[in-house]
């Protein structure tokens, strides 16, 4: 058996670490786990950060072969920041029963087929927040952003704004003196939650270039993109004083080409903060030279089936169904919208996600996102540890080499957001899913984006965002290569 120590919270590791072999070996001795199970076990204790998650304390995440037959290969992970000691051994048991094969302890109910996690409902669910957020924030009495660290987003942040600002009017400037200066300036922001972030921006560049007599600011055209109406409407405030300069467009940051393709190559600027970790993302496991895909399915448990099936007057046989109508948005179903609310929330806090891990044998057939293929992952594997778990990031990838197309030659892309820009980082800590109010939030690969980006001839750098002490922020920066 392989114990694996993925955190640097020593005192919890140094606590669970003795409790968890005492118990595996008192379970071998009793006859729960094969002495061939032992020898092939991969127990990895973790650190979850997310006080609101997708896990149980302990799961077991049995490995399978292309063809859907079971492998000799199982990893169990313990979350050392949930585990109690007392009730170690019935979380490790519980976890074994759901790994074996034959009939299954009927204890969850499950929301979806095994999938990638890319495609899960639970990108549903996020999809309802984005575009029901006023009716959570209602019913929850707090903003989205009072849950972020430091309570507000750092895409709000007034010294970041103003530099880049700064560095936007400096390009402008730069480009004025070359006669390169466009006569319409395209800036474009993806995922704007309540537009805070422009209105800023543009109150900031029209001073500046009132300041030095430029005549920039009624060059620009200013999209702003989400794929949430009720957002765009809501970022509509914000950006009042500067209402000539924009447009709102419904877009999807996993393909902004697709409603943009009128800005090829067209775009000075485009931004976004803390976007690409709310993307639909999924995970691959690195084990003995071989990569293993991690399926998903989304349950809940049924000790929380009954609970929220009383507590809502609902038969426990239709709570599938209702869930349905939720995710259509019919909240009235459940006696009133406020009641319906409420159903949402218990739900999300319930929804847990079990796991499976398929081999891939054959890294082309892979179903890759957009932007990546076997060689690239193959090459950025040359570097990576041989045993780890990463991100792949997909909607980010794919967000990425679908915007690239849109800058202009000297134009470039902004990110807020919070990367793993070392792959080795995945050993040191737990990277998601995790939940914030009703959305899910995954660090986003930005190893694997530069790889990407830089193949398809673009400059990718990370700087630290120095603005806001202790934030795990970083902006990435891409620009055409020259
Ligand atoms: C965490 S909020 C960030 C909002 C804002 N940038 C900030 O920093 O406060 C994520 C935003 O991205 C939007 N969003 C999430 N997924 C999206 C997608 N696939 N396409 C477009 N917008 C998306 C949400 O509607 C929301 O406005």
């Amino acid at each position: 058996m392989i114990l694996k120590l993925n955190h640097l919270q020593g005192k919890a590791a140094a606590t669970t670490a003795p409790d968890v072999i005492e118990t595996i070996y008192s379970l071998m001795e009793e006859g729960h786990i094969e002495k061939d199970q032992f020898a092939r076990l991969q127990i990895e204790l973790d650190w979850i950060q997310y006080k609101q998650n997708f896990r149980e304390v302990v799961i077991a995440t049995q490995g399978y072969n292309s063809q859907g037959h079971r492998a000799p290969m199982m990893d169990m992970h313990v979350d050392t920041r949930q585990v109690s000691p007392d009730c170690l051994r019935a979380d490790l048991l519980r976890a074994l029963a759901h790994a074996k094969p034959g009939p299954q302890p009927q204890d969850r109910l499950p929301l979806e087929d095994f999938q990638s996690m890319r495609s899960s409902i639970v990108w549903e669910f996020n999809k309802l927040y984005w575009n029901r957020l006023k009716d959570w924030e209602t019913m929850s009495g707090r903003g989205y952003e009072q849950a972020l660290p430091g309570g507000q987003s750092d895409g709000h942040q007034p010294q970041a704004i103003a530099d880049s600002v700064g560095d936007f009017w400096t390009l402008l400037r730069d480009m004025e003196s070359k006669n390169q200066l466009p006569q319409e300036v395209f800036l474009v922001e993806i995922g704007v939650g309540t537009g805070t972030r422009m209105g800023l921006w543009l109150d900031k560049f029209r001073q500046l270039d009132q300041q030095r007599d430029t005549k920039y600011y009624p060059k620009l055209k200013v999209l702003l993109g989400d794929y949430s109406l009720a957002t765009l409407d809501m970022s509509r405030p914000a950006v009042r004083d500067h209402a000539d300069l924009c447009s709102f467009l419904v877009l999807d940051a996993i393909n902004p080409l697709k409603s943009l393709s009128f800005l090829r190559y067209k775009v000075m600027l485009v931004h976004s903060t803390n976007v690409y970790d709310n993307l639909p993302d999924e995970e691959v496991v690195r084990r003995d030279g071989r990569l293993y895909f991690v399926q998903v399915r989304a349950y809940l448990p049924v000790a929380e089936v009954a609970r929220i099936a009383s507590a809502f007057e609902i038969p426990g046989d239709r709570m599938r169904s209702q869930i349905d109508r939720l995710l259509e948005g019919h909240f009235e179903d459940f006696g009133s919208r406020e009641r319906g609310v409420n159903f949402w929330q218990e739900i999300w806090k319930a929804v847990r996600l079990e796991e499976r891990l398929v081999q891939l044998e054959d890294l082309p057939e892979f179903p890759f996102p957009e932007g990546l293929d076997a060689g690239k992952l193959e090459d950025m594997l040359q570097q990576a540890p041989a045993d780890f778990r990463f991100h792949l990031s997909s909607g980010a990838l794919e967000s990425l080499v679908r915007t690239l197309p849109l800058l202009h030659p000297r134009g470039y892309l902004q990110v807020q957001d919070i990367f793993v820009t070392d792959i080795n980082q995945y050993r040191l800590g737990f990277f998601g899913p995790g939940k914030l109010e009703g959305s899910l939030l995954n660090w986003v690969n930005g190893a694997l984006l530069k790889e990407v980006a830089e193949r398809a001839g673009y400059d990718v750098h990370f700087a630290p965002f120095h603005y806001r002490k202790g934030s795990r922020t970083s902006i990435l920066y891409t620009t055409r290569r020259e």
